[in-house]
């Protein structure tokens, strides 16, 4: 079985990556090491680097993944501050924040980025695009998944397998999958 090293603290990313490439007899195996964010406006050169940085400071292939959700009304906010301000400021704020605007409409982004040491970093984005629900529903899922509707329901109203069916981080780790199939 292919085994990849994740790099992330966030369980929820590792949870869903770990099923969405065990179906494709990928073993993924989580490592807490961090890197260095950069400050960008896009989430691939921060995937990138993270990348790149990890692979060469532990001298093994790793994957990262960088997300963020980018709502319309708000000029794309929090998009790469993502975990910034949901640490800060959380769902509750987020909808204060969204109280009067008509324009529902938002993307969650994710990108993976794999590195091998010696080589350039390779990234792979996946984006999947819903509304801000007007109240907080659900309870599975992470993060912002209990204000991102998709065909009606909240990403935290479905089971972790439908969510995986549609998310960023499914598209993503499925453009990922065909690369590295076709490197073998
Ligand atoms: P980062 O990728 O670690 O910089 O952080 C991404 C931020 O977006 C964190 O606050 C995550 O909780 C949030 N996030 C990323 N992916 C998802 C998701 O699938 N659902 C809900 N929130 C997410």
């Amino acid at each position: 079985m292919h085994k990849i090293v994740f790099v992330t603290s966030n369980n929820g990313k590792f949870n869903e990556a770990r099923s969405i490439l065990g179906a494709k007899k990928i073993e993924l195996l989580q490592n807490t090491e961090g890197y260095p964010e950069l400050q960008e406006d896009d989430l691939e050169p921060i995937a990138s680097f993270g990348a790149k940085w990890v692979a060469e400071k532990l001298q093994i292939p790793v994957m990262v993944d960088d997300s963020g959700l980018f709502i319309n009304a708000l000029n794309g906010f929090p998009g790469p501050y993502s975990a910034f301000v949901e640490n800060k400021i959380g769902n509750k704020k987020i909808l204060r924040l969204m109280e009067d605007e008509e324009d529902r409409t938002a993307y969650f982004k994710s990108v993976i980025g794999y590195c091998e040491p010696g080589n350039d970093a390779v990234v792979f984005t996946g984006i999947v695009k819903g509304l801000i629900s007007f109240e907080e529903r659900g309870s599975g899922g992470f993060g912002y998944d209990p204000i991102f509707e998709y065909n009606g329901r909240t990403f935290a109203e479905m089971s972790s397998e439908e969510k995986n069916k549609y998310s960023h981080r499914k598209r993503a780790l499925e453009k990922f999958f065909e690369w590295l199939s076709s490197q073998r």
